[in-house]
């Protein structure tokens, strides 16, 4: 079975084939979407450079393509423009067979990549206790796509939520627990267990103890010492610690967890930096026979400068001189433990763009190492998140981040955004909570995805929860509205039908929904979820024009009423996966 192809790749195979008869390679046939949709619908600019190579008449060699184009049935007008570009318009009959395809195919257009990989996403990255930031929410958030997004593909992705649960926040943590019960037998070394199945702190506990213990930490040196000390037992086993601690990393679990199901996140691995600890002694024993870790005051270290360097590159701590496992060691271990058990082709690390260095030090180490190739890892980084003042955004209280607490208040002002705009004034009260919700999550995500991954971004509530311009309260309702129109259609008994295109409006839908499988490519191929946001804009815009011109219901021409109502449920269709690939829900009404 040969696989749909979009529009851009069937008049490719035209226009190279023509290429082709010339001596010249088919790749000059790529054609591409036209910057002037008045004037022509695709356009080919490979007449310019292969003639400069030949040394031949650019406009002679665009004209000879044009003719063969002219010969091909998808083909209506095609002509060349300026120094030698070549301008395409397509039939209304291939709008309509491609505009079939779409509506007929579960993929909407798309395909898949030829060869599926193993790959892993490491997103989500919170802290144990530490506060979060909105740099977690950005990193969940746009993880949470990518992992979608590879796995729509074909790649066979793995998800890690990578929690930060093995540094020295642990002993600050155990310490600061032992100042407030310190008659707990996790702290008495003497106790042989079992230890109490009950965690002695909640989630809110740990968000209260551990600014005080940072602070103290940072304050007061021999406090310092003990933490360390207590991070090391820690590492090294001492069982009243290790207790404690899993107490610390459960009740973590289970709060994340729940949020996670509130944003519609999953993970498939709920590891954390700890698990990387068993792999590390091994590393070690390895790196230092093989003479690639060196002992540097008391720390093994992996030098990874190198000659080329223009910046100044540190060497990494592989283990400190307290023999404790801090960042490096831990991104690591942790890559010996995927290749073991995963063996990954690709791994991406979707993390804030200030771990740059981090990262670009632990994959030369990885590489140095041997362990996985520097070219398989890479470093997914984005921008931070302003609040309108230009600052790192801070919540309502000024605090840090309660993830909770911040979806409770998204959902409160998506409420009451729904509630001026009359929506969702016909159903029960518990179904326009759950709508609220997937608004207030639609506008947190498309927010954040719709722009530039590197970039950073003013974080507004107010603006990204409103129904007008580019947001994801309008995508829904733009989704909404067909399915209400698919109803409407149900109830008086109109049914698809086969496709014809007459209407300029007509044309420009197909065209948009043809723009799927591309914007699936680039967001794929680069990383960056915000061409795929771009794409549902289009296509719901493209869909609001459509309709404008083309009323479906009142039209009386039965075969027409049929054709365009298959229109708007592929459209629909298209947009549901195009949303679903972003992570967001739509509901059935609003
Ligand atoms: N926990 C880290 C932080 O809060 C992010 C972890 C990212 N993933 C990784 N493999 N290093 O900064």
């Amino acid at each position: 079975m040969t696989k749909p192809q979009d529009l851009a790749d069937q008049l490719s195979d035209v226009a190279g084939a023509a290429f082709a008869a010339l001596g010249i390679d088919t790749t000059a046939g790529a054609m591409r979407r036209s910057d002037r949709p008045d004037l022509a619908d695709f356009q080919c600019n490979g007449a310019m450079a292969s003639a400069k190579k030949l040394g031949k008449n650019p406009r002679e060699i665009a004209s000879a393509v044009v003719d063969a184009l002219k010969a091909s049935p998808l083909v209506t007008a095609s002509e060349v423009a300026g120094p030698g570009f070549i301008n395409v318009r397509l039939t209304n009959a291939a709008l309509a067979a491609r505009a079939e395809q779409i509506a007929s195919d579960p993929r909407s257009g798309a395909r898949s990549v030829e060869t599926p990989r193993r790959v892993v996403i490491d997103f989500g990255g919170w802290n144990v206790a530490k506060e979060m930031h909105i740099g977690h929410l950005r990193s969940t958030v746009i993880g949470d796509s990518l992992q979608r997004l590879f796995r729509f593909m074909g790649d066979a992705v793995t998800s890690d939520v990578h929690l930060g649960d093995w540094g020295l926040q642990m002993g600050q943590l155990i310490n600061e627990v032992k100042l407030e019960q310190p008659n707990l037998p996790y702290f008495d070394a003497s106790f042989t267990g079992p230890y109490p199945e009950q965690s002695p702190v909640s989630m809110d506990d740990l968000g209260r103890l551990y600014p005080v213990a940072s602070s103290k930490s940072k304050t007061d040196e021999a406090r310092r010492d003990e933490d360390r000390k207590a991070t090391q037992e820690l590492q090294s086993g001492r069982p009243g610690y290790r207790a404690l601690w899993q107490h610390f990393c459960n009740v973590t679990r289970v709060g994340l967890e729940r949020e996670c199901i509130s944003l519609g996140v999953r993970f498939d691995l709920w590891k954390g930096e700890s698990h990387a600890e068993p792999f590390v002694p091994a590393l070690v024993e390895d790196l230092k026979a093989r003479g690639i870790a060196e002992l540097d005051a008391g720390a093994w270290i992996i030098r990874v400068a190198r000659e080329t360097d223009k910046k100044e590159m540190p060497p990494i701590i592989l283990v400190n001189r307290d023999g404790a496992i801090g960042y490096h060691g831990s991104d690591l271990g942790t890559i010996v433990d995927r290749k073991q058990g995963i063996d990954p082709q690709l791994t991406l690390y979707v993390v804030d763009q200030r771990q740059a260095l981090h990262f670009e030090q632990v994959f030369r180490a990885s590489d140095r190492a041997g362990l996985m190739p520097e070219s398989t890892l890479e470093h997914v980084g984005f921008g931070t998140v302003n609040g309108p003042d230009g600052k790192p955004y801070k919540t309502r209280d000024g605090g840090t981040l309660k993830l909770q607490a911040f979806i409770n208040q998204a959902d409160e002002v998506a409420m009451a955004r729904m509630k001026e705009a009359e929506l969702g004034a016909d159903v029960s009260e518990a179904e326009q909570q759950d709508i609220a919700h997937k608004v207030a999550v639609a506008a947190v995500k498309f927010s954040d995805l719709s722009n530039v991954r590197t970039t950073n971004y003013i974080f507004d509530l107010d603006r990204f929860i409103s129904f007008e311009g580019k947001t994801g309260p309008y995508l829904l309702y733009a989704a909404v509205r067909i399915k209400s129109l698919a109803r409407r259609a149900d109830a008086e008994g109109v049914k698809a039908g086969p496709i014809t295109i007459e209407l300029d409006a007509e044309r420009a839908l197909v065209l948009a929904l043809d723009g799927f499988n591309e914007a699936l490519r680039g967001a794929y191929d680069k990383r960056m979820p915000h061409i795929l946001c771009d794409h549902t804009y289009t296509l719901a815009q493209a869909f609001s024009a459509f309709y404008a011109a083309a009323p479906i219901l009142v039209e009386s021409d039965a075969a027409k009423k049929a054709s365009r109502f298959s229109l708007a449920m592929a459209t629909l269709k298209q947009l549901e996966l195009a949303l679903g690939l972003i992570g967001i829900e739509t509901p059935e009404r609003m």
